[in-house]
């Protein structure tokens, strides 16, 4: 089946698609993105994304290519065009095509906007067969983690060591010794006392749009959390460890730097916060269209 591709304005044959050379986020990353998982049709927790690209986009002074409604539409022709109703839609805006020089061009020129959908395997439903292996990594990214540009490579560096290592994320340790993030996803760890938490938003870290859903989601159902930083040995301690993103959901982590977390199966925490998610991606009240 033939796929489609959004590129500035046009709804191209995926294997025609392309930018120009020149774009910026070819040659600097100067471009920021967003991946939403797309179910039954639907984008999940469309409005949270779009809150934080408009966000990442003020960050860096690029202007939005086009008003939230008008995106809102973009994203639901790619759904209707390439029919796929379970998959990610991956968004990217630049800061547009200009001769090449560091500083940002003056006149601005229009940014540039990317939007691809692929297919994605069926949700999971078995927490146990969902589950991974996480290795630890230095943390050697820049400043502003909070705003998520393409700017990847220490990502993608610690995600490549792990695949290496036969896991599939990366945690990332401070130079504290301190946890942020994984190379791709939110943390979150239950600890000794039994005690849920996730360390709180700064520039060290992304705002997840699956952390910020969930949170809303443990608050409906009363379940108590903890917003704190937590250490490599808190970590290594933890019982039950699991990491979050708009395209793992909520996915167990059974095993740390080749040693089991807990009993090395998924705990009860991370199994109800498994399901309490998949009912939310099925269309929770947090869940809206743009
Ligand atoms: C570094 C990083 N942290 C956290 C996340 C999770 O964010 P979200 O839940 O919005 O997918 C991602 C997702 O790509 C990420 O790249």
């Amino acid at each position: 089946m033939s796929r489609f591709a959004y590129v500035n304005g046009r709804y191209r044959p995926f294997a025609e698609a392309s930018v120009h050379i020149e774009d910026r986020g070819y040659q600097f990353a100067d471009a920021v993105y967003e991946v939403v998982y797309v179910r039954g049709g639907r984008p999940v927790d469309a409005d949270l994304h779009l809150d934080r690209l408009e966000r990442s986009l003020a960050a860096l002074a690029i202007r939005p290519p086009m008003g939230r409604a008008a995106l809102g539409a973009v994203l639901a022709e790619m759904v209707r065009r390439n029919r796929i109703t379970d998959g990610l839609l991956y968004l990217q805006v630049s800061r547009g095509v200009a001769r090449r020089e560091h500083a940002f061009p003056a006149p601005a020129p229009a940014p540039a906007l990317v939007v691809t959908l692929r297919r994605l395997p069926p949700y999971p439903t078995d927490p146990a067969r969902w589950a991974g292996r996480a290795v630890t990594r230095p943390d050697e990214r820049w400043a502003r983690c909070d705003i998520k540009t393409t700017n990847l490579l220490p990502n993608v560096l610690a995600k490549q060591e792990a695949r290496e290592a036969g896991a599939m994320e990366a945690i990332l340790v401070d130079a504290d010794g301190m946890v942020t993030e994984g190379a791709s996803t939110t943390v979150w760890i239950v600890d000794p006392a039994g005690r849920l938490c996730t360390r709180p938003l700064d520039h060290a870290v992304l705002p997840g749009c699956t952390r910020a859903a969930l949170v809303a989601l443990l608050a409906e159902q009363g379940i108590g959390w903890d917003e704190r930083r937590f250490s490599l040995a808190e970590l290594r301690a933890a019982r039950e460890i699991f990491v979050t993103s708009a395209s793992g959901f909520v996915r167990p982590i059974v095993a740390l730097d080749g040693e089991p977390v807990g009993n090395g199966a998924p705990g009860s925490v991370t199994g109800r916060l498994f399901d309490l998610f998949a009912r939310h991606v099925q269309g929770g009240a947090h869940n809206r269209v743009p």
